[in-house]
């Protein structure tokens, strides 16, 4: 993508976001990732009045992997987060997500919208008021739930608890004080109980193993008691690589809380592909959690919620085919939205 066509988009982005002369917009990048976008947003911000900075934090040191959540480059730095607490919107092209220094830059109002996908889907999905209100429609309906049921052709039965934690909506922009949002999104999802998830969730060949990039082939049985994940193995004793992968994976973290019971809801974006990974295999996987009529469900930690498990274990795998009921009313139908102001054109 050309810088004039990056550039348009953040500016579409940051209008949806309702960025206006008497805001300052902070952007916050790390070593050498994303200084075109971090160009193109400070460009739109000041297209749009607004005053704009550029804070760069040093290339990351570890080396526990994309995925391990939850240690952000901030974490230690106090002056830069004090910065960007006085910001009146943060683009972080970093993924603070989970980080204690994104919610503390949260609670002092300040609005955050991550964006480090690949520039041709973001121009591809981007956010639009039909699509926000649709997410608001689950929301509405997602918060007053006590119990969700997932199940699916393949075996999975599974339910969650709801109630104890807040429902969360991300549509792709952000124009509330204090509020997070991730550019490409559509979904909306809660967390079960701490100790209120049981059953039985089968993966089936074309589920989706975000942290792996991935697609599963080989189904894989997890047994979920308490709101933990106590046995991963194949189905009807076949061996199946994916279960080993998973359960190899969670181990190495050696942590018990990495076994826990995330975030759970389901996508609505007609636009996204199921396919999108072999369409974008350098992404996060927004597009595969925003697909329509994709059951979400996700291991590790619930900070994000406001629960206590803030392990760095985190795998997020949307799920094609389910069906989903809240309080047993039909939510999503063997893969199809049957609420129709969620559907497209509330048909
Ligand atoms: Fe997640």
């Amino acid at each position: 993508m050309n810088p004039n066509q990056l550039n348009d988009i953040c500016l579409r982005q940051l209008t949806f976001s309702g960025v206006h002369e008497a805001e300052t917009i902070a952007v916050l990048s790390r070593g050498a990732e994303r200084a075109d976008y971090a160009d193109s947003f400070m460009f739109a911000a000041q297209q749009l009045g607004a005053s704009t900075y550029h804070m760069r934090l040093p290339d990351a040191t570890d080396a526990s992997g994309a995925w391990a959540v939850g240690e952000s480059g901030l974490a230690g730095n106090p002056l830069a987060v004090d910065a960007l607490k006085q910001a009146d919107m943060l683009v972080d092209l970093t993924f603070l997500l989970f980080s204690k220094e994104q919610f503390a830059i949260q609670d002092a109002g300040t609005r955050i919208l991550t964006c480090v996908e690949p520039a041709p889907l973001l121009a591809r999905l981007m956010p639009t008021r039909e699509l926000r209100e649709r997410v608001e429609v689950g929301d509405e309906i997602l918060k007053k739930a006590r119990t969700m049921r997932i199940t699916s052709p393949h075996g999975t039965d599974v339910t969650y608890q709801l109630g104890v934690y807040p429902t969360m909506t991300e549509y792709g922009y952000t124009d509330t004080p204090g509020r997070w949002d991730h550019w490409p999104a559509a979904f909306v999802f809660t967390g079960g109980a701490d100790d209120g998830v049981d059953g039985t969730i089968v993966l089936a060949p074309g589920d989706v193993l975000l942290p792996f990039n991935t697609y599963v082939q080989n189904p894989v049985k997890l047994t979920i008691e308490k709101g933990f994940i106590t046995d991963i193995r194949g189905v009807d004793g076949a061996s199946s690589l994916d279960a080993d992968l998973l359960a190899s994976y969670i181990k190495s973290f050696d942590d018990p809380r990495g076994y826990g019971m995330s975030h759970v809801g389901w996508g609505l974006d007609e636009r996204a592909q199921w396919h999108g990974l072999t369409q974008f295999p350098g992404g996060m996987g927004m597009e595969l959690r925003s697909f329509y009529g994709n059951v979400m469900f996700s291991i590790g930690p619930n900070n994000e919620l406001g629960g206590p498990n803030d392990t760095p274990c985190h795998f997020d795998i949307p799920m094609r085919g389910c069906s989903l009921f809240l309080d047993d009313e039909p939510i999503v139908v063997d893969g199809d939205v049957v609420v129709p102001d969620m559907r497209p054109g509330g048909k």
